[in-house]
Parts: structure tokens; C-alpha cells; sequence
């Protein structure tokens, strides 16, 4: 479900028509629904309900402010991997008892700011680092939570680069030395060790590789219940996957038919952490055509944006809807490009498009998630505006970056 719809022939976004947006704005620019983003939450807080966990939106799939309080003042908590994205969360006025820190990487800076400002807990991902929180909690006097994040060595059926739960991925322990860090808790003596955490990867759209990565753990917490080592918390992660193209994921009430039985027999609080399932379709982005160009071999369509505002099409042959801003009967096919010198900046390849004309607009849909997120300056383009839209009250959520914006923290070299 989305709220982009055809009315009269003209793309809207809830009550206003995506032509008067860019019109006002300018392109390319970024369009999300609010309705869209806070049903998706709702949804799957339904789906839930009967376990009550705390839904910790994943900040990396689109870490706007606004989204973030949007999210958090629904009862959000969040799921962050960085100091940024710490910062961003008590910006956005995220209770630190609602934030959640994963990451194979975090800092030392990083982990100390977390532990003063007092989050849920960190996702801890490897011994060293859990010798390290031990060590930094010490130095502040603190005693600090975490959970371990266990590889459950599951294949997610998803692209190669967005899974995390195979043995080779960097992410997590396996259960062997989980449990060996378990029985050695107590050495940990500025740590608590509280939960485990889980995530297998992204756009996983069938509800099966959750299943057998939940089996996994429950199996895991019921030996250590039998060592008496006893747990307060299992994160679960995110990972549904949304409608691109022709996909047909399971639905938050499927997931969670499938998931409660299992989570309940835990007995344990539970915690997730979806990204794209709540932002992906709740946004799109919408660019200008520039020229139509006719090769012997092909037909470019040239936008205005390019692999710096969306790189999922480069990066992992991403398919994104492309749909015109008036309803044209005629298509033809094409590749969608941006104005980058690289080949790989594309949007859309061979792809039946509408027959646009010069000046004309497109829009690329379901960008919500991991598409402003990841944008560049790559050749000092001004990352994009972003917009939301609220029936037919429209709010700018982030300007347009300006020429002095990209170059604010570069400073000339003095030889002498
Ligand atoms: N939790 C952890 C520990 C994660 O690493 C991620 C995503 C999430 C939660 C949220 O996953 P989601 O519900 O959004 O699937 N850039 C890629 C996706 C990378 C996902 C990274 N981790 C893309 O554009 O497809």
C-alpha cells in the first residue's frame, strides 16, 4: 500500500499533485507520504500486537530528522550504527532508553558517548569488542548492557550484498563462541550481557529464513536457560522486504503469524529493527528530463539525477518503478539515465518507459528507503530536497544543499 496514485491521469501524492511539487521545488526532489510511513509502522505494530515489542526503526534506511520524529513520536525506538546516527536519534528526541546500537565497528568515542548517554543496549558483534565495551563502562563507572549478535549461518535468499546471517558475512558470532562468551559473563564485570540480537539480511520477502534463524536462537536460549544463564531481551532485526517490481512479500501479519509462536515460547521482551519495510515505499524521487538521445543501438533518456541521488540501481541492479507525472498511453524502451561520467549511472536499463518529451518529469519509485541515505556529492551535485506530504498540507524536510553547502568545510593548502 502507498499513497502515489494516478488521480485524473496525474500522479499525486496523497491530495496534491506530484507536478505541483517539483514545479515549487524543483528536481530532483524527494517525496515522502506521511500517511504511507506511519501506516507501515501501524501496520506492523497490528501485526504484532499480541507480543508488544519495541519497533526500533533502523535509521540507516532513511535517517531524515522528520522521519525519525515522525517514528518516534508514535513510540518508535531506533536502531542506529554510528555516532551520527546516535546524534541524529536524541535530536530527534528518541528517549536513549528506546535506541538500540549495532555495527561491527564502532569506536571508542562512540561506544563512550552511548554508554553516557544510557541507550537500551549495544548489538555486540565480536569478543574484542565486547572486552572493549567492558573496558570504556569501567572507565566511566558505568555498568552497560548489551546483546550478542549471533550468525546464525542462514541464507536469506536476497542479493549477495545485502545479506548478513551466512558464516562468511562479517556480521555477528556464531553459536559456539556465543556460547563460550556466555559461560564467561561475569568476567565481564562492567557489562551486563541482556539479550541476542539477530538480523539476516535485507529485502527478504518470504517469511521462512526468519523462521529457521528464530528456531536457531530459541533452540540457543533454551541451552542457556539449562546453564541457568537467563536473558531479558531477543532483537530480531529487520529485513522484510517491500514491492518494487512484481515481488510478493509477506505482509507484517503474515511475518508475525509465522514469528509470535516462536517468540512467545521465549519468553523474552522482543525487539525489531525494519527499515525499508516502514520508509521504502512511503517515498519516491522525481527528476527532469534533460535530452532524449537516440544511439544506432539505443535510446538514453537523460535526468537530472543521477547514481549520487539513487545508487541502488549501480550498486546491486536494483529495479525501481518508473513511472510519468501525467498518465502517457505510449512506451518505449529505454535506458533512464543521470548526467554522471560513469556508464554505471543508471537509473533504469532497457526498460520499457513512457514516452516522455523534454522537460517532462519521471518519478522513481519506492526510494523511501536507502536512496537519500546513501546519496553522494559525487561530482559536486547538490544532494536533493526533500519533501512531505500530508493530505494536502506539503513541508520541506530538507532544503536544497547550495554551492557554499559542498564546499563549507574544505580549506586552502598554505605551502609556507
Ligand atoms: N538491523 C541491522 C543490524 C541492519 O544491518 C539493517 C540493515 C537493518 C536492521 C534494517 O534492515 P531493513 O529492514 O531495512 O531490511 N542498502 C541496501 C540495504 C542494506 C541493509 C543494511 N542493514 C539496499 O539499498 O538495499
Amino acid at each position: 500500500m502507498h499513497d502515489f496514485k494516478y488521480k485524473n491521469n496525474q500522479l499525486c501524492c496523497e491530495k496534491i499533485k506530484v507536478h505541483d511539487l517539483v514545479e515549487r521545488f524543483g528536481t530532483p526532489l524527494h517525496i515522502y507520504s506521511y500517511n504511507t510511513l506511519t501506516d507501515h509502522y501501524i501496520k506492523l505494530r497490528n501485526a504484532f500486537s499480541e507480543i508488544k515489542p519495541l519497533i526500533c526503526y533502523s535509521v540507516k534506511a532513511n535517517s531524515n530528522l522528520a522521519i525519525l520524529k515522525v517514528l518516534v513520536d508514535k513510540g518508535a525506538g531506533l536502531d542506529i550504527v554510528s555516532g551520527g546516527e546516535l546524534f541524529r536519534a536524541l535530536k530527534a528526541g528518541c528517549p536513549a532508553k528506546r535506541i538500540v546500537y549495532a555495527s561491527v565497528g564502532k569506536t571508542e568515542a562512540e561506544i563512550a558517548t552511548a554508554i553516557s548517554k544510557g541507550i537500551l543496549f549495544f548489538n555486540v558483534e565480536s569478543l574484542s569488542e565486547l572486552r572493549s565495551i567492558d573496558s570504556i563502562a569501567g572507565q566511566l563507572d558505568k555498568i552497560t548492557r548489551v546483546a550478542i549478535r549471533i550468525n546464525p549461518d542462514v541464507e536469506a535468499k536476497t542479493h549477495k550484498f545485502i545479506t548478513t546471517g551466512k558464516i562468511t558475512n562479517k556480521f555477528g558470532i556464531d553459536l559456539n563462541n556465543a556460547y563460550k562468551i556466555l559461560l564467561l559473563r561475569n568476567k565481564f564485570r562492567n557489562v551486563k550481557i541482556c539479550g541476542l540480537h539477530i538480523h539476516i539480511g535485507s529485502q527478504i520477502t518470504e517469511s521462512a529464513p526468519f523462521v529457521a534463524a528464530i528456531e536457531k536462537v530459541t533452540g540457543f536460549i533454551k541451552k542457556l536457560g539449562a546453564r541457568g544463564i537467563k536473558l531479558e531481551y531477543l532483537n530480531i532485526g529487520g529485513g522484510l522486504g517491500i514491492i518494487y517490481d512484481k515481488e510478493a512479500p509477506q505482509t507484517a501479519q503474515v511475518y508475525a503469524d509465522e514469528v509470535v509462536p516462536l517468540l512467545k515460547s521465549t519468553g523474552l521482551s522482543i525487539i525489531m529493527e525494519p527499515g525499508r519495510f516502514i520508509v521504502g515505499n512511503a517515498g519516491i524521487l522525481v527528476a527532469k528530463v534533460l535530452y532524449i538521445k537516440t544511439t544506432p543501438k539505443k535510446k538514453f533518456i537523460i535526468v537530472d539525477c543521477g547514481m549520487n541521488d539513487l545508487i541502488r540501481p549501480a550498486l546491486y541492479d536494483a529495479y525501481h518503478n518508473i513511472l510519468p507525472l501525467r498518465k502517457i498511453s505510449k512506451s518505449e524502451k529505454a535506458d533512464l539515465v543521470g548526467p554522471i561520467c560513469e556508464s554505471g549511472d543508471f537509473l533504469a536499463k532497457e526498460r520499457l518507459i513512457a514516452k516522455v518529451k523534454e522537460g517532462d518529469y519521471l518519478a522513481v519509485m519506492s526510494t523511501g528507503a536507502y536512496g537519500f541515505s546513501m546519496s553522494s556529492n559525487y561530482n559536486s551535485r547538490l544532494r536533493a530536497a526533500e519533501v512531505m506530504v500530508n493530505k494536502n498540507k506539503v513541508s520541506v524536510i530538507r532544503k536544497r544543499e547550495t554551492y557554499a553547502d559542498i564546499v563549507r568545510n574544505e580549506l586552502f593548502f598554505k605551502a609556507e
